[in-house]
């Protein structure tokens, strides 16, 4: 079977997040169960420059007003389309924001036109190259299906809700830019709020919708969590279902990370101290201290629950810790974080800053990782963490929640704990999840049998993936849609 995927972002080439991760190694994890995926990304300038020989494939001499050229390259083992349109992508920034963090003011235009051209794909535009089914991730890509169903292209279509906070709103006049008709302005289709969502037009037209974990599946059919989209969502039920967010365990590996001073496995997580020792020289923190270091990977936003961690980490400098955070996002989370490290000098550093080889070293150096998050599609962050021997604290939502074992007593004493959870998700929960998990820390058995539940917990993508092949399967086959 031959899938098109259409992304924003994909590891290693073009990251932010968790979907990057995902789009990046889904496709190595289908390839043995007989899928084959190339995915459609934009010619961003970091894209461009990793291109070593890309093959020109078609030119579009008008796509939404632009010239543009589709290429295919090979990049560690995956397949990809890029889309090379200099007007929309060859500009400084990242690939949603400017460098001054403002976002590009014709994202509308940028990610219509990556959408457009994998309708273009789906239809027939490479005569060797007819995908079985199309799979589209989050508001940048979810209009390939509206474009698709607008010219009579019925190929099936998934779409995969990675963050539903982020839907594509724009006004209803750029639709006419876009190359789309009037009606797309309608209640069952694009219309939001009086404005247009790229996303709702997606999720009105594909064929199935997925999420990143069950519990987040079932959460965003509720007005909390729902943003605004689960009335769209209820309508929906039937065709919407969580698959959990796998990792790649060849890139997270602690036993052979060439990110790490020293590499380790779950007999000789004793060697963690040594990159302990780099990490907290690397922060500015005082390397010869002993007692936990309890440190954060992640963007600092709401969504991430970091406002709550600059009101609680001085509980973990209380117990004899230390504390590192490490990321960006909103400035006045940010400024908040600082204000608590200035507090703690040689006791707690936070840095601002996107950097793989750094999120490696703190997961490969320290004893727990925080992630507070008020909602929670899936999360990687908490898996990586197992992965290398550190213990999540994180809140009971979404994915967190079910790839976590609270080390209550039970789970303790049937020997599955994983983590600590805490619900519902505020300032005190928080705290005193941190409490909790430090009590476990001043007793080192108990620390080391979660350090050792953790790493031997499985995320590997094979189930998971399985799951992706299942549901389209089932759509290939109702669709009688076969193309190669
Ligand atoms: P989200 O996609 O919502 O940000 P996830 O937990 O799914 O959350 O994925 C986050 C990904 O981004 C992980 O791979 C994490 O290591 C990475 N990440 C987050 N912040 C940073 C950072 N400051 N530097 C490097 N990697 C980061
Ligand atoms: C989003 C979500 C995160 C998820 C990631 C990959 O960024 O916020 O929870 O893990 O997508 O699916």
């Amino acid at each position: 079977m031959r899938i098109l995927s259409v992304t924003s972002e994909i590891f290693p080439l073009v990251k932010t997040g968790g979907l990057a991760d995902v789009t990046g190694s889904l496709p190595k994890a289908l390839a043995p169960l007989g899928i084959e995926t190339t995915s459609l990304i934009p010619g961003y300038p970091q894209v461009m420059q990793q291109l070593k020989s890309a093959m020109p494939l078609v030119t579009f001499e008008n796509l939404l007003g632009e010239k543009a050229s589709l290429l295919h390259t090979r990049v560690e083992g995956l397949s990809l389309f890029v889309l090379d349109a200099p007007a929309l992508y060859d500009r400084p920034g990242g690939p949603y924001v400017d460098e001054d963090g403002i976002d590009h003011p014709d994202n509308w235009r940028r990610f219509a036109a990556l959408s457009l051209a994998a309708a273009e794909i789906a239809d027939g535009v490479l005569p060797g190259w007819v995908p079985d089914l199309v799979h589209t991730h989050d508001w940048q890509s979810a209009l390939t299906s509206v474009y698709m169903r607008e010219r009579g292209c019925r190929t099936p279509v998934v779409l995969t809700i990675h963050n539903l906070a982020f839907q594509g709103q724009y006004p209803a006049g750029v639709l006419m830019s876009i190359g789309l008709p009037p009606e797309a302005y309608s209640m069952n289709r694009m219309e939001y709020f009086g404005d247009i969502s790229f996303l709702k037009g997606g999720l009105q037209t594909v064929d199935a919708i997925t999420t990143v974990s069950p519990t987040y599946a079932r959460e965003i059919l509720t007005p909390r969590f729902g943003m605004g989209m689960d009335g769209v969502l209820n309508a929906r039920v039937s065709d919407l279902r969580g698959i959990v967010n796998g990792i790649d365990l060849d890139i997270w590996d602690p036993s052979t990370d060439p990110h790490l001073p020293r590499n380790y496995g779950v007999g000789t997580l004793r060697r963690k101290r040594e990159n302990r020792a780099v990490l907290l020289e690397r922060f500015g923190l005082d390397a010869g201290r002993e007692g936990p270091l309890f440190s954060a990977v992640s963007r600092l936003t709401w969504q991430k629950g970091f406002d709550m961690f600059a009101d609680t980490a001085d509980e973990i400098i209380r117990h004899g810790g230390q504390v590192i955070v490490f990321g960006q996002g909103d400035r006045e989370i940010e400024r908040a974080l600082a204000d608590t490290a200035a507090r703690f000098p040689g006791r707690m550093a936070v840095h601002f800053g996107y950097d793989e080889p750094t999120a490696h070293l703190i997961h490969g150096g320290s004893d727990a990782i925080v992630q507070p998050s008020r909602f929670e599609p899936c999360g990687l962050t908490q898996l990586y963490a197992l992965r290398y021997g550190c213990v999540p604290v994180v809140s009971r939502t979404g994915g967190l929640s079910e790839t976590i074992i609270d080390a209550n007593d039970a789970a303790m004493s049937a020997r599955v704990a994983t983590g600590f959870q805490f619900h519902p998700v505020t300032t005190d929960g928080l705290r005193l999840a941190l409490r909790r998990a430090l009590h476990a820390y001043a007793d080192p058995k108990m620390w080391a049998r979660l350090q050792n539940q953790g790493m031997k917990a499985k995320f590997s993508w094979e189930r998971s993936a399985q799951q992706y092949a299942a549901v389209y399967a089932n759509l290939v086959l109702k669709s009688g849609h076969v193309a190669s």
